[in-house]
């Protein structure tokens, strides 16, 4: 969408594979949807340098909704309980905090979780609402929908937004929805837009996204690029399932493939040496590179796949540049258990090997 936003991936926080929809803060205050985690996480953004390092949207996922809008109004109401000071002011500590703020809804009659009512039949208001509580970020989900509305609804909830003035990143769940996505529309009409499964806190669950991605990545790298990104869904990088390595792994290929990085996790009890992987400017720098051409995968060979961003130059001295992720699927030879030497010659990457240069890589396996 060429709205001027989110020129680079957006990056920045969100709580729903981490902390789904609890809504009962009597038993789980600290794990609730609640103004207090979101404060909590505003502060811990700041404090522990991920704002710093790039991550500024804290995006506020579903069951942040009473069950019905508004009686007099029909606006939607944040939960009473759980929110009781209202998004303006929360969105103000936000900013106060020099973040950014966004919101989950839902296109369609409900949002996801079945919790709070969706847009249908209150685009203007919604997006007006959304402006009047300083969002700058609408994560629009595309549950109970029927085809039919979800082409026409994200369109017309995009343009809602952009009659309010407000810039607003849009966040689209749309491809997902439907079998056969039509992505120049949808680059058209949003900043980003989810194609694969909701992730989990697995390995299994990291490489089946990517998996998903490399057998369309023709069509999915064909429409991304500057303020229009394949989103592959939250970093889970942090929680309680991924391995050191298999977190490397995560974070590295969403890079390669110019995707959001927008964590899901509890911010204060990130063991350091994740905090220290998500922070590394190395990394983002890929990730956030102008030019904005997400990569493909474009070798298996036994059980190591490559991947390949193009980027921007990093010397005077040639054209490309080029950024290259190994992905060590188990090893291979005679003992796939130990690490392993990898060598591949340039032009069986697609890249300029007049020279003949290889590339040799040392893989440890990698423990799920
Ligand atoms: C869908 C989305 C998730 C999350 C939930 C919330 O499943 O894909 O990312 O927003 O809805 O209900």
């Amino acid at each position: 969408l060429d709205n001027g936003l989110a020129l680079v991936p957006p990056m920045g926080w969100m709580p729903f594979e981490r902390f789904r929809c609890m809504t009962d803060c009597a038993r789980f205050p600290r794990d609730c949807i609640s103004e207090s985690l979101i404060r909590r996480t505003a502060d811990l953004l700041v404090s522990e340098g991920y704002a710093a390092a790039g991550y500024q949207y804290l995006i506020i996922d579903d069951c942040w909704m009473e069950a019905s809008r508004d009686d007099a109004t029909h606006e939607l109401v944040p939960s009473l309980d759980r929110f009781p000071s209202g998004m303006s002011v929360l969105g103000d500590y936000i900013h106060f905090l020099g973040l950014k703020f966004g919101l989950y809804h839902d296109v369609g009659e409900r949002t996801c979780m079945f919790r709070g009512p969706g847009a249908a039949r209150h685009f203007e208001l919604d997006a007006q609402t959304f402006a009047s509580w300083g969002v700058d970020y609408v994560k629009m989900d595309g549950c109970f929908a029927s085809e039919e509305d979800l082409d026409r609804g994200y369109p017309a909830f995009g343009m809602a937004m952009n009659r309010t003035g407000r810039p607003m990143v849009y966040s689209c769940s749309w491809p997902f929805y439907k079998p056969k996505p039509d992505y120049s529309l949808i680059a058209l009409h949003c900043n980003l837009w989810r194609f694969a499964v909701d992730v989990e806190d697995s390995f299994t669950s990291v490489t089946n996204i990517l998996s998903h991605y490399a057998s369309k990545q023709d069509v999915l790298t064909a429409h991304a690029g500057p303020g229009r990104w394949n989103d592959l869904d939250m970093l889970v990088l942090g929680n309680f399932r991924l391995s050191y390595d298999a977190s490397r792994l995560q974070l590295a290929i969403w890079s390669v493939l110019a995707a959001p990085l927008i964590m899901t996790n509890d911010l204060e009890s990130v063991r350091p040496e994740i905090k220290k992987l998500l922070q590394n400017r190395d990394i983002i720098a890929i990730d956030q590179d102008p030019l904005g051409k997400p990569g493909k995968m474009v070798l298996v060979d036994r059980n190591i796949q490559v991947w390949v961003r193009s980027v921007t130059p990093v010397s005077d001295f040639g054209t490309n540049s080029f950024a290259v992720a190994f992905v060590n699927q188990g090893g291979f030879g005679p003992c796939p258990l130990c690490p392993q030497t990898f060598e591949v010659p340039l032009f069986r990457l697609g890249l300029n090997s007049r020279m003949g240069y290889y590339v040799i890589v040392s893989i440890l396996w990698f423990a799920k």
